[in-house]
């Protein structure tokens, strides 16, 4: 019997998840929320911060499937039925934000802002390059996304140490865990890689306290969301210097304001929350995978614990 996927995304256009999911399930349709009718059986939903009421709208669901690795802005929502949730965890994507995260560093580490900012006063400005090993780059959250980050930081030669919740055993890089060993993990951060998932006990884990324990002149990159950083609290260490410069892919609000004082910073690049995305060729195939598990009753892969946040 043929059964129906709903997909819900205001930013993923529904065509190139249609062609994949139907090509690797000739059984299940998948349609937009105004496609839907009465005949179409709703077992799967696909979606990316939908509509508040929509999971209301379909009783019959067995599996949600976020289309992304974040969770939470399903998290806390009162339309989730009892029903698992899975999130994307797609190595396409996984080497998507790689490239972004190594793009970030090497800018650092390679001095570039300095001589993009020579170049516009026309100076000459020689800087002698660091070796990668003398680069302390720390990553914040090791798990899928930033896990693969980490290990191709380490495989660069960078010095690269990690902070979990719990300790991790990764080729190349020395693991810390939990909330004692923050602040003097931060303290040996040149370069601070943020890739935490937001939780309650994420969000504004990057405050005041923690930003001074950066050594003076650090960089940040923040590529997990806005709130784990106290985005007032940056402003205030990059006009201080504190924070030498920042990369930002993801803000307190977004998009962000007109006139917020980030976009004027000449350290900080700003980019539109887009590191990784996720990939319909490739992320097919897990989602496709996990509904294959639902059929055979089975539990599906990479679900998220929504007691925990992520
Ligand atoms: P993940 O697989 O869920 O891993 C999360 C990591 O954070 C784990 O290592 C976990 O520790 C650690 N962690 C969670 N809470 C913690 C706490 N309170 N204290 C210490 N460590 C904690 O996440 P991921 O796939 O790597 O992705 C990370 C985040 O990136 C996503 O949640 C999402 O918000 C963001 N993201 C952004 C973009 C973008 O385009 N900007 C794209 C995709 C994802 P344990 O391993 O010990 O559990
Ligand atoms: C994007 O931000 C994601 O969580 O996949």
């Amino acid at each position: 019997m043929t059964e129906t996927l709903v997909f819900a995304s205001a930013v993923d256009p529904i065509a190139p998840w249609r062609t994949a999911l139907e090509a690797l399930l000739p059984d299940v349709r998948v349609r937009a929320p105004e496609e839907i009718g009465p005949e179409d059986d709703v077992r799967y939903a696909l979606v990316w911060k939908p509509p508040a009421g929509f999971f209301a709208r379909h009783p019959g669901l067995r599996l949600i499937t976020i289309l992304g690795a974040g969770a939470d802005a399903l998290v806390g929502r009162d339309d989730l039925p009892d029903v698992p949730v899975a999130r994307l965890s797609d190595p396409e994507m996984a080497r998507m934000m790689t490239h972004y995260v190594l793009f970030a560093v090497l800018r650092y580490a390679r001095d570039i802002p300095a001589f993009e900012a020579a170049q516009r006063a026309g100076r000459w400005h020689y800087l002698h390059p660091r070796e990668a090993r003398e680069i302390r780059v720390g990553v914040l959250g090791l798990g899928d996304l930033g896990g693969a980050a980490a290990r191709e930081l380490a495989r660069q030669g960078f010095a690269v140490s990690g902070w979990s919740r719990t300790p991790k055993d990764l080729p190349g890089l020395t693991s810390h865990a939990g909330a004692a060993a923050l602040l003097p993990f931060l303290g040996q951060a040149d370069i601070l890689v943020v890739m935490l998932p937001l939780t309650p006990e994420t969000r504004r884990l990057i405050g005041p306290r923690e930003i001074a324990a950066l050594p003076p002149g650090a960089k940040i990159v923040n590529v997990s969301r806005g709130p784990v950083i106290d985005e007032a609290a940056l402003v205030e260490a990059l006009r201080s210097g504190h924070v030498g410069g920042a990369t930002l892919d993801v803000f307190e609000v977004e998009p962000l304001a007109e006139g917020h004082p980030l976009w004027g910073m000449e350290n900080v690049l700003v980019t539109p929350h887009l590191a990784s995305v996720a990939i319909p060729a490739s992320a097919a195939r897990q989602i496709a995978h996990n509904i294959r598990r639902v059929w055979e009753g089975l539990a599906p892969e990479h679900r998220v614990d929504l007691a925990r946040g992520y």
